[in-house]
Order: structure tokens, then C-alpha cells, then sequence
């Protein structure tokens, strides 16, 4: 009798093991709580593989936060996507552990879901999970060994945790997933113009005055004056628009000698020489220094360029060379002859894209200094 109950007591122990570690082991990730997408931003898929949970994005966060990701432990991905500048980090040229100047300016991380799924500025990746690993075994931003990094992680109970939860093992899959699930979640749409756009306030004489500016390609014919703005960055409330590479173009920054490979090192097609990415324009008046080499300090400076600084080169958009808001205007120098108020105003109207809220959010502010519960 005695030997019988015991074996039913031991086979009861082995299978709540058993259950307990099919439990712990297969994670039961939850759709994310109160999320919503503004609807006016259109479609936007998330990959099948990794959609968005609170799991996913808890563990992203951390991750996004955490300087163990880099070689020396000391530099997290926020390092250079600081949240009060709207995820860039108000360097002309940012710097990782080699302390070596990057060639390029940090981009703003914001409404990643919309607009041309061609990350960095020539578009060279083609997903938020293809990037995510890039910068952490860059010997110039994080210089990590990713077998370092997922040893180190297992290394933490709460990394354990947090992974089983969102995916089960710890890999650089998981890892690039949850990096991108919780990017992904980085929305931003209650700038003034938002409020504009939604008819809650209206906005000055100045910033209505630099918006139909924005908005307008100039037509002399027509007395229609414009800066030709939205010409390319069309959908600024997004980041231009999202078939192929319709969303670079070259906006006249450099002359033949100087211009760089852009979109070229990627598709190998001459005329993509000196072609970049247009950026959001969203929060624009907090992620100076400005373009992809971070070159201009001020929107000053960027109307400067636009209105007489064009540079000529092949590739040149013939969207720049065309506008012009004067008679005959001299093909050979474009210009905008836009005056000194109208630069203005339009710099007036691109501080209406600032999103206050999303850079206080503490949906996407530093998990360490308010410990996550994600119970
Ligand atoms: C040392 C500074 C630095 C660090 C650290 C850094 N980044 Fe970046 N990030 C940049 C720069 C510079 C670019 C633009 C590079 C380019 O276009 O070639 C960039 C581009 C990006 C982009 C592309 C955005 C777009 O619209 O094209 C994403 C996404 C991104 N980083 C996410 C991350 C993540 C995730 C981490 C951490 C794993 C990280 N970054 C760490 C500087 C940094
Ligand atoms: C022909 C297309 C085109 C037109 C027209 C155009 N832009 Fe741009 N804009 C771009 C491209 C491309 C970039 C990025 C270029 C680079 O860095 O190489 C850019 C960059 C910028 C930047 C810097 C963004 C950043 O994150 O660094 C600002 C600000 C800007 N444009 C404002 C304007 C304004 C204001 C107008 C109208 C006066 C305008 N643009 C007209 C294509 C255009």
C-alpha cells in the first residue's frame, strides 16, 4: 500500500513539474494594451512574426535603455535616440564607444510603421528587425560580440523573464524583434498641427501664413507663391511616401564633385547618385543640427539652403530646379525668391510639427528609472 502511494505521489510531482515548465517555457504574449494608431496616418502592417504585445515592447524598451547591449556596457541605443530630442541626439555627428564621428546625423525615430519601410538615410535595410542589430555590432556605435550579449543577458533573471514571456529563448532574432516591436510603438500625433488638422485650435497668422507656404508649388502665371516644400515631403505628418524609392531624391546639397553615393550604394544606379531619404519633418524644431551630414544648425539655415543655396548637380530634383517664384527666374542658379518673412513663416509653421506629449511619454522614457511591473 505504502509503495503504491507513492508512486502516485511521484508521478503527480513529475507531471506538475512538467506542466510548470511547458508553462514557464512557452510564452503567452498579450495583445498591447491601448494602443491605437491614428487612422488619418493610413495603413500599417506589422511583420506576422512579431506582433505588437506588451510583452514584446516591455522587453524592447528595456533593451532600448540598457548600455549592456554595447561592448563596454555603457552605451544603450538612447545614447544617441534621446527622447526629450525626439529619439536623435543634437549632434551634428554622433559618437559611439570609438568615440569616432559617425558620418551621418542621427535620424528622428518616430511613426516607424508609416512611410518607406528603407531604413537609414540611403535606404540600405529594409526592416526594423534587419536594422536593430546593426548599430550594437558597429565597432563605432556599440562594438558588441552578439554571443557576449546574449551570454550577458541570460545572465539577468529579469532579461530570463522578460523573454520567455515575449518569445522564449534569448537570440539576436528575439532581441532584434523586441528592439523593433517597442519602436514601432513610437507614435507621435499630437503636434499643433495635428490639433489644426483636427480642428481643435487654429493656428497664428504667421504659422497659417509659413503652411499654405509649405504646402504651395509656386505658379507665377497663377500669383500663386509657394516653397514647394510638400513637393517631397509630402506626407510629413509620416515620412514621404512608402512605394520603392520614391521617397529619395536629391535636394540639391552638394555639386557634382562633392555628392556622395546615397541610394546609389544601394541599387548601383547612377542616376540614384546623391539621392537620400526624406525625413519626417515631424518634431523637426527639436532634432537640429539638420540633413543627413547634420550640417545646418537652424531652420534658418535650412531655408537658406532651399531658397538660395541649391546646389547643381545630375541628380539634382528637377522639383527644385523648376520652383521659383519670380518671372524667368535663372535656370543655372535655382532659387526660390522667397523673402525674408516668407523663410520665416515657414520656420514659423515647421514649430506647429513639434509633438510635446510624445517626448514626456513615459511609454517610451527610460524603464530603469521607473521600475517596469509587467505582471
Ligand atoms: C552612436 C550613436 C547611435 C547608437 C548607439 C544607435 N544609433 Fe540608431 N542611428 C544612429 C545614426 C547615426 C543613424 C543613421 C545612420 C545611417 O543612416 O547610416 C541611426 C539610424 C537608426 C535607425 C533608422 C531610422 C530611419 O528612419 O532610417 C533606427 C531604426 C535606429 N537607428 C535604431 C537604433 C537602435 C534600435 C539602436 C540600439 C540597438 C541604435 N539605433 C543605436 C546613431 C545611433
Ligand atoms: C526635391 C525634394 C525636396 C524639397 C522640394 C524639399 N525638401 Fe527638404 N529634404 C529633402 C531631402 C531629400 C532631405 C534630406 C537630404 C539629405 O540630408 O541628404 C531633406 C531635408 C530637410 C530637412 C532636414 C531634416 C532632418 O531631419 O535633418 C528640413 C528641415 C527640410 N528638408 C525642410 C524643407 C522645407 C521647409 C522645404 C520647402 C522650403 C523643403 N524641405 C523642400 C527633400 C526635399
Amino acid at each position: 500500500m505504502k509503495i503504491k502511494q507513492a508512486c502516485y505521489l511521484l508521478l503527480a510531482v513529475t507531471l506538475m513539474i512538467v506542466t510548470a515548465e511547458y508553462y514557464q517555457s512557452k510564452p503567452r504574449p498579450t495583445a498591447l494594451n491601448g494602443f491605437s494608431a491614428p487612422f488619418v496616418y493610413g495603413q500599417f502592417t506589422t511583420p506576422q512574426n512579431n506582433p505588437l504585445t506588451n510583452e514584446a515592447v516591455a522587453l524592447g524598451r528595456r533593451l532600448f535603455y540598457d548600455p549592456l547591449l554595447s561592448g563596454n556596457n555603457k552605451l544603450a541605443c538612447s545614447h544617441c535616440h534621446q527622447q526629450k530630442l525626439a529619439f536623435t541626439d543634437g549632434m551634428k555627428n554622433s559618437m559611439g564607444v570609438s568615440l569616432k564621428p559617425l558620418s551621418f546625423n542621427t535620424p528622428s525615430l518616430v511613426n516607424l510603421m508609416w512611410g518607406p519601410q528603407h531604413f537609414f538615410w540611403d535606404g540600405r535595410v529594409n526592416s526594423l528587425e534587419e536594422q536593430a542589430l546593426l548599430p550594437i555590432i558597429n565597432v563605432d556605435e556599440m562594438d558588441q560580440n552578439l554571443d557576449e550579449l546574449i551570454d550577458e543577458l541570460k545572465a539577468v533573471e529579469q532579461y530570463q523573464r522578460l523573454f520567455s514571456k515575449a518569445y522564449g529563448a534569448i537570440n539576436k532574432q528575439n532581441i532584434a524583434k523586441a528592439l523593433s516591436a517597442f519602436q514601432r510603438t513610437l507614435i507621435s500625433a499630437n503636434s499643433k498641427y495635428d490639433q489644426f488638422l483636427a480642428g481643435t485650435i487654429k493656428l497664428t497668422d504667421e504659422e497659417e501664413f509659413g503652411r499654405k507656404l509649405f504646402v504651395a508649388h509656386p505658379d507665377v502665371k497663377a500669383s500663386l507663391r509657394g516653397g514647394n516644400c510638400i513637393d517631397c515631403h509630402s506626407q510629413f505628418l509620416t515620412s514621404g511616401f512608402n512605394t520603392k524609392y520614391d521617397g529619395f531624391t536629391n535636394n540639391g546639397l552638394d555639386n557634382e564633385e562633392q555628392l556622395l553615393p546615397g541610394l546609389q550604394a544601394v541599387t548601383g544606379k547612377p542616376e540614384h547618385k546623391g539621392l537620400f531619404k526624406v525625413p519626417s519633418l515631424r518634431n523637426i524644431a527639436l532634432t537640429a543640427p539638420y540633413m543627413h551630414d547634420g550640417r545646418f544648425n537652424t531652420l534658418a539655415q535650412v531655408m537658406d539652403h532651399y531658397n538660395e543655396g541649391i546646389k547643381l548637380s545630375s541628380t539634382l530634383s528637377p522639383l527644385i530646379v523648376e520652383a521659383n517664384n519670380i518671372v524667368n527666374g535663372n535656370k543655372k542658379k535655382p532659387s526660390l525668391n522667397l523673402s525674408m518673412e516668407e523663410k520665416k513663416a515657414i520656420v514659423a509653421f515647421l514649430h506647429t510639427l513639434t509633438d510635446e506629449q510624445f517626448i514626456i511619454n513615459t511609454k517610451f522614457s527610460d524603464p530603469f528609472l521607473q521600475e517596469i511591473k509587467i505582471e
